[in-house]
């Protein structure tokens, strides 16, 4: 029977961790404080800020939150971003993706000063991971990384197979496993005989964006499997790109959804906000 890697539980730890860290920062009269921005009402993304939001109050992290209407121009979103990179007492700010179509991504999140860039998105943060200089990692590779590390699994000399390059999770991800020592195949859509190249992994991250996608073919018997999809199924349950049970029968290691790498996102969001001090000071 598989281990289930349990992610609430990893989190919980991180969190207090991160909640004794802040307190010390209090007493030397530091607020740490975290500016969240939502463009518009998509569903989802309010239900990310709120959980956000809610890590922040745990922890002892001011929490300052922006709604913004649908149509707020770029010109404006901007321009409030300048004024909170120009803020002291402003050390994190964080633009919830996506954002509406008549707003460009990349101008946004290049406009983010990189010592604010708790999502470790801006392409000065991705450069930094590369080449191994201090800078924000994006938080859900940096929680599987987290993840693995604090369940025992030896990341060193293993075969890694990552399956899905987006600049969020996949190529990070790539980047955070090369400087563990991994050895490191990135699959994607187009990728030829994938069940072949997933089958290599003695660890597989799987965010391909696809519900259950990813059945017991795609694994080596002892593999470890992470899963970073969340999806809502018909029934209403939550699932991610891994057909759960049919993989628990083997691989050695797996992340439920829930519970699994989502947690781990925010304990690495809240990371990245207590770490802000050092890197600002
Ligand atoms: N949308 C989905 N995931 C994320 C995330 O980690 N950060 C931000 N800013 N937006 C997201």
């Amino acid at each position: 029977m598989a281990k289930i890697i349990d992610g609430k539980a990893v989190s919980g730890q991180i969190k207090e961790e991160l909640k004794a860290k802040a307190a010390e920062w209090k007493e030397k009269g530091i607020e740490i404080t975290l500016a969240v921005i939502q463009v518009g009402k998509d569903a989802a993304s309010s239900v990310y800020v709120g959980n956000k939001k809610k890590a922040c109050a745990y922890i002892g992290i001011r929490s300052l939150a922006y709604e913004l209407e649908e149509e707020t121009t770029q010109e404006e979103l901007l321009a409030l971003i300048d004024e909170l990179n120009g803020r002291k007492d402003v050390n994190g700010i964080l633009v919830q993706l996506p954002l509406p179509a008549h707003i460009d991504e990349s101008k946004v999140i290049s406009a983010i000063d990189p010592q604010k860039d708790v999502d470790g998105f801006h392409p000065q943060s991705v450069g930094a991971l590369c080449t191994g200089q201090a800078g924000f990692v994006s938080c859900t590779p940096a929680g599987i990384i987290q993840l693995l590390k604090r369940s025992g699994i030896e990341i060193a000399g293993k075969e890694c197979v990552v399956i899905g390059r987006s600049n969020i999770v996949g190529k990070p991800m790539a980047l955070l496993l090369l400087w563990e020592n991994g050895t490191v195949t990135v699959a994607h859509s187009k990728t030829e005989n994938l069940k072949e190249v997933a089958r290599r992994a003695d660890i597989l991250i799987v965010a391909v964006g696809k519900p259950q996608m990813i059945t017991r073919e795609y694994v080596k018997e002892g593999a470890v499997v992470i899963d970073v999809g969340i999806h809502r199924k018909e029934d209403n349950k939550l699932c991610g790109d891994v057909d759960y049970d049919d993989v628990m029968s083997v691989c050695s290691a797996i992340t439920p959804v829930p519970g699994g790498v989502g947690p781990m996102t925010i304990a690495m969001l809240m990371n990245n906000c207590v770490e802000s001090i050092r890197l600002q000071s």
